[in-house]
């Protein structure tokens, strides 16, 4: 080994996991928490109290709920073959999740995309978008009470080759999974959200800068129950 390599090596900052803001250029990475796999309400009870919520308090969200959050959503609970806590159709995962994410206090504002391999949030775009989101929303004024909002979006060329033209159609099965995911997990959270379903698709494409062939699929905002 060279001795500058072995120079760039030493000087190279260790990283520990819970090291949770890396910095690449402007944007931020965070690592989140490793997921609570135990929780004290049973299934019956949390289907029970599952309500679409669209008032929420002040309370910011912590990088644990929004770690659990993630998780409940597409994390990866099969190591080997990357299978995720929701099904998808040839495990094809055209699933994407964007958390924007305003007001907690260990993250900065803006849009972050989930990366499940890794279980961090990669920020895409600086700032709150809230605002911009509802008035592509018909206006919903959740969107902007909310601490964070979820945007699941699917990407239709990783489904489409085997699918053809019922890819569609499952990608929005599919979301349907995530998003009850985020619902029932939401609960022993006690955590408000609403699946949001009317919007216009270009418009949440533009505000989110989305790749051509990715589609909004649902909006979810998300705060602590009043
Ligand atoms: C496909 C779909 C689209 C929806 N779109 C909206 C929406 O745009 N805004 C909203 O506030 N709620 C929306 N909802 C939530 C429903 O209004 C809600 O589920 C319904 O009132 C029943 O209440 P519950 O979820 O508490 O049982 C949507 C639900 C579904 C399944």
């Amino acid at each position: 080994m060279s001795l500058l390599l072995i120079g760039i090596l030493l000087f190279i900052p260790a990283c520990s996991p819970h090291d949770s803001n890396l910095e690449t250029g402007n944007m931020t990475t965070i690592t989140l928490p490793e997921p609570n796999l135990s929780g004290d309400i049973s299934l019956e009870e949390t289907l029970q109290k599952r309500r679409s919520v669209r008032e929420y308090a002040s309370t910011q969200l912590t990088l644990v709920e929004i770690g659990q959050l993630a998780w409940s959503a597409q994390g990866i609970t099969d190591q080997t073959r990357g299978f995720r806590t929701a099904p998808s159709a040839g495990a094809t995962f055209p699933m994407e999740l964007y958390f924007l994410i305003t007001g907690t206090d260990d993250i900065a504002e803006g849009a972050y995309r989930y990366l499940p391999d890794d279980h961090v949030l990669e920020q895409i775009i600086e700032g709150d978008l809230r605002q911009n989101l509802q008035s592509v929303a018909l206006g919903q004024e959740s969107i902007t009470e909310a601490p964070v909002v979820l945007v699941i979006t699917g990407v239709l060329s990783r489904i489409e080759p085997r699918y053809r033209d019922r890819a569609m159609r499952y990608m929005y099965m599919e979301a349907g999974h995530v998003a009850q995911n985020v619902y029932l997990q939401s609960v022993p959270l006690e955590i408000g959200t609403v699946v949001i379903g009317a919007f216009s698709d270009d418009g949440v494409s533009d505000v989110l800068q989305l790749d051509d062939g990715e589609y909004p699929l649902y909006i979810m905002p998300i705060g602590k129950l009043r």
